[in-house]
C-alpha cells in the first residue's frame, strides 16, 4: 500500500542571498491504516487502524473543523497533566475497549500500536514520505547497509530490511527494542538481517568510527532530551553536532545518504541544514531541508510535525 504524499516546495519566494537554501514542506496524507482526521484547539484527532485517538498537539493553533461530537466519539483521548508544550505526562481516557496492542499496516510491515504513558502510540506517520523515499533510494544500492539511530519501535528498520537492506538498529530503551522485535515478528520478517543494539547512540557511533565501519544510509531521529541505557545524557542542542560529525565519517564513500529529523525543539530547519552542510562539507552531495507535515482530512490543513534534512551523495542524484 502506498502512502499518498505530496512534496510541496515553498521555495517560490525570491532568495535574498544566493546561498540561502530553499526550504520545503513534505506532507503526507497518510495511508489506508492512518489518517489525521482533524486538528485544532491544541489537539489532533487521528485514526490508527481501527481506533481513533485524540491527543494534545501544540502546533494546532486553529479551530477544529469537525463538530465536537466527532472528537467525543474518539476511542481514546490523552489528557496531559502538564500545560508544558512538550511535557509528556498524562492519562488516557477510553470510550471503547482498546486492546493492549493493535496492528497498523504501513506498506510491507505491521506496527503494533499501544497507548503509552508518554502519549505516543508507537509510530510517527509523518515519516511516511521519508520511508517511501528510502525504499526507492535503496533500490539503486547493491547490498545496502542502513544505520538507524534512535530507532524506537523499528518501523524504518523493518521497511529497510523489507527493501533488501542489512540494518543496524540502535536504541537506548530495552522496552522499545522488545516492541520492535514484536513488530518484526508480526511483519513476518523474523529472518531479516537486523542487528539489534541496545546502546547510547553517541557511544555506539563513536565505536563504529574507531572500527571504520561504513553505512550507505544513516537515519537519525533524535528526541530533544534522552538517556542512554546507562544514563548517558542526550541533549540535541549539545550533542547533535558531534554525533553528525561521527556519522559523516561512517558514510560509505559512494552511494551514501543521511536523513535527520528533529522533533519538538525550538530550532529552525535552517539551523539543521547549516549543521548537516558543515558536517558533510568534504563530500560532494546535495542537501535538502524543511518541515515534515501531515495533511488533515477535515480541513486540508498541513499540521507541522518536525524538521528534516536529507543529504545524498552526488553519485546517486
Ligand atoms: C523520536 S523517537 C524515534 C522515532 C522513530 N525513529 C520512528 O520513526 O518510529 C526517539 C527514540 O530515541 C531513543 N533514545 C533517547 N535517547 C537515546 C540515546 N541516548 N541513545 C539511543 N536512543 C535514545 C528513545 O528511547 C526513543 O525511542
Amino acid at each position: 500500500m502506498a502512502s499518498g504524499f505530496a512534496e510541496a516546495g515553498i521555495a517560490g519566494a525570491p532568495r535574498s542571498a544566493a546561498s540561502s537554501p530553499g526550504l520545503r514542506v513534505i506532507a503526507t496524507a497518510g495511508c489506508a491504516d492512518y489518517a489525521l482526521l482533524d486538528s485544532g484547539g491544541g489537539r489532533k484527532l487521528e485514526r490508527f487502524g481501527r481506533f481513533t485517538i485524540d491527543r494534545p498537539e501544540s502546533q494546532a493553533l486553529w479551530r477544529p473543523a469537525l463538530e465536537p461530537g466527532a472528537w467525543l466519539r474518539a476511542d481514546a483521548a490523552f489528557k496531559a497533566t502538564s500545560a508544558e508544550e512538550d511535557g509528556e505526562g498524562g492519562r488516557w481516557r477510553t470510550n471503547a475497549p482498546v486492546p493492549e496492542t493493535w496492528p497498523v499496516r504501513v506498506r510491507e510491515v505491521t506496527v503494533l500500536c499501544r497507548l503509552t504513558s508518554f502519549r505516543h502510540v508507537g509510530i510517527f506517520p509523518e515519516q511516511l514520505p521519508h520511508w517511501e523515499w528510502m525504499i526507492a533510494w535503496l533500490q539503486g544500492v547493491p547490498a545496502p547497509r542502513v544505520l538507524n539511530l534512535f530507532a524506537y519501535t523499528g518501523a524504518a528498520s523493518l521497511l529497510a530490511v523489507a527493501a533488501g537492506a542489512e540494518v543496524t538498529h540502535v536504541e537506548a530503551s530495552r522496552k522499545a527494542i522488545a516492541w520492535a522485535k514484536q513488530n518484526q515478528a508480526v511483519s513476518r520478517l523474523d529472518a531479516a538481517p537486523i542487528r539489534w543494539i541496545l546502546d547510547d547512540a553517541r557511544k555506539f557511533v563513536a565505536r563504529e568510527v574507531r572500527r571504520a565501519n561504513r553505512y550507505h544510509l544513516i537515519l537519525i531521529d533524535p528526541p530533544k532530551f534522552g538517556r542512554g541505557p546507562n544514563g548517558e545524557e542526550w541533549d540535541v542542542f549539545v550533542h547533535l553536532p558531534a554525533l553528525l560529525r561521527d556519522c559523516a565519517a561512517l558514510l560509505a564513500t559512494q552511494r551514501a545518504a543521511l536523513v535527520l529529523t528533529t522533533y519538538a525543539i525550538r530550532a529552525s530547519a535552517l539551523a539543521m541544514d547549516g549543521l548537516v552542510r558543515e558536517c558533510l562539507a568534504g563530500r560532494t552531495g546535495a542537501t535538502e531541508s524543511g518541515e515534515l507535515a501531515v495533511i488533515e482530512q477535515a480541513g486540508g490543513r498541513l499540521l507541522p510535525t518536525s524538521l528534516y534534512t536529507r543529504w545524498t551523495s552526488f553519485d546517486e542524484r
